[in-house]
């Protein structure tokens, strides 16, 4: 198993090209399975989760082929099986998008039952109930979620909580169901948007995705089409901090900064001067150490969960305390213990992190919990004094298209060694 080592002290400075997003490009994936011809899909990230997907695609029987510059094609046309095995689903939760595709389009699917993850119980009941309510027959048998349908009918949704694949499943069910559907309370993560607009290209009838309304009028049939998946705003913002706590100065290009209000005002706060055109950002310390922030996590527009490990290694090293509470995952603080190990002074109360910044954290082997929270240890490693080890970085490769090479392109001294 490989591992990163990192030498902390240089402050980053240079300029990088963002990828697409990992949370877009998954559904979009998911939702080839609803065209009646090739979905041609560019500015896919080249990730492990995204690798398992095309696996999951692969064994039903959809043809992929994928060029030097990750674009991927799919063509559902030559499907076999309507099943995503439990092998797959447990080492990536978000193989439970392709049960409203499957449903809606073969009137069938097995998926398994996602588990627990290291953020929290994460169950999908909302996913099903919402299936359940446009028609379907859901049994969950041995693990399985075993679902049929004759064709899905249109429901007006309100969902208890807001949830992000939740909405991507329950969109692209009701695509192809019959008569309208309205899910109300729903996600209004920029990856939804993505996928409306994949989903639109594709011939779907869909109004509001970005508002916490979504109106979908099913239709026939859908066919193929391109689409460019959207930058990944948070490896754009896990970018920022690296810069920030560094006293650094990054310029981000191929990026979308207008999805990441909420980020840059933490920045902006933590001292950092952010100047932003449409496709890049810029951001300068001057070498300066940041201050502690306070934040509340919350669904998009507000500031996301998937930052809060990020920010909370910032404050570790920044001057003052800030407070940080998780509002959407229950178990999202991993990462803290290890924080601790170098020497960071956090005290955690229930949800909340509270971290007062210490002059220097110190190198110390660390161990990856899963995906944001190593990206916050790696962070760690580039302010610690001495040489960090961050250990079973395969999360990082799920989320973190070569971490290792765009960080030395801006000046880190991190290298990846197996062991
Ligand atoms: N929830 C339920 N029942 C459900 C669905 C969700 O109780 O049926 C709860 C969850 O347990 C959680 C909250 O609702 O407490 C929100 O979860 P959500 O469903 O929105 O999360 P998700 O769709 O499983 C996506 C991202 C996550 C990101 C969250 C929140 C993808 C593939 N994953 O997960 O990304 O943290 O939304 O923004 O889009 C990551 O990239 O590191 C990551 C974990």
């Amino acid at each position: 198993m490989d591992k990163l080592i990192i030498n902390g002290g240089p402050r980053l400075n240079g300029e990088i090209r963002i990828s697409g997003a990992k949370n877009a490009a998954l559904p979009i994936l998911a939702a080839t399975l609803l065209a009646d011809g090739p979905v041609t899909i560019s500015n896919v990230p080249h990730l492990h989760d995204i690798t398992t997907t095309m696996e999951l695609l692969g064994r039903m029987g959809l043809e992929l082929t994928i060029d030097e510059k990750m674009n991927v094609q799919v063509d559902s046309r030559t499907i076999r099986e309507f099943f995503a095995p439990y092998e797959l689903v447990r080492t990536m939760r978000a193989s439970i998008l392709v049960l409203g595709p499957l449903l809606t389009r073969f009137g069938r699917a097995d998926v398994a039952l996602p588990g627990g993850c290291a953020i929290g119980s994460r169950p999908v009941n909302l996913h099903l109930q919402g299936l359940a309510a446009m028609g379907a027959e859901l049994t969950v048998d041995g693990g399985y979620i075993r679902a049929t349908a004759k064709r899905l009918k249109g429901a007006d949704l309100m969902m208890d909580l807001v949830t992000v694949t939740g909405t991507e499943n329950l969109m692209m069910a009701a695509t192809m169901a019959k008569g309208v559907t309205v899910i109300r309370n729903a996600a209004r993560e920029p990856e939804v948007v993505d996928l409306a607009n994949c989903l639109i290209g594709m011939g779907a009838i869909i109004d509001g995705a970005g508002t916490d309304t979504i109106r979908i009028s099913g239709v026939e049939s859908l066919s193929g089409t391109h689409y460019e998946i959207l930058p990944d705003r948070i490896e754009t913002g896990t970018y920022l901090v690296a810069a920030t706590m560094t006293g650094g100065h990054v310029k981000l290009k191929s990026t979308k900064p207008e999805l990441l209000e909420a980020v840059l005002s933490k920045l902006h706060d933590a001292g950092a001067e952010i100047t932003t055109g449409d496709t890049w950002v810029e951001l300068e310390m001057n070498g300066k150490r940041p201050r502690a922030v306070s934040i509340h996590t919350s669904p998009y527009p507000g500031f996301p969960t998937d930052m809060q490990a990020q920010f909370t290694a910032l404050n570790c090293v920044a001057e003052g305390t800030g407070v940080i509470t998780e509002s959407v995952f229950e178990n999202r603080f991993m990462h803290v213990l290890e924080l601790q190990r170098m020497g960071a002074q956090i005290q955690i109360e229930g949800n909340t992190a509270i971290t007062t910044g210490v002059a220097k954290l110190k190198s110390a082997p660390l161990m990856a919990t899963d995906l944001r929270a190593s990206a916050s240890l790696v962070l760690a490693g580039l302010v610690a004094e001495g040489s960090t080890e961050v250990h079973r970085i395969y999360h990082i490769d799920r989320g973190y298209e070569t971490i290792e090479e765009k960080l030395s392109n801006l000046g880190a001294q991190i290298r990846r060694v197996p062991g």
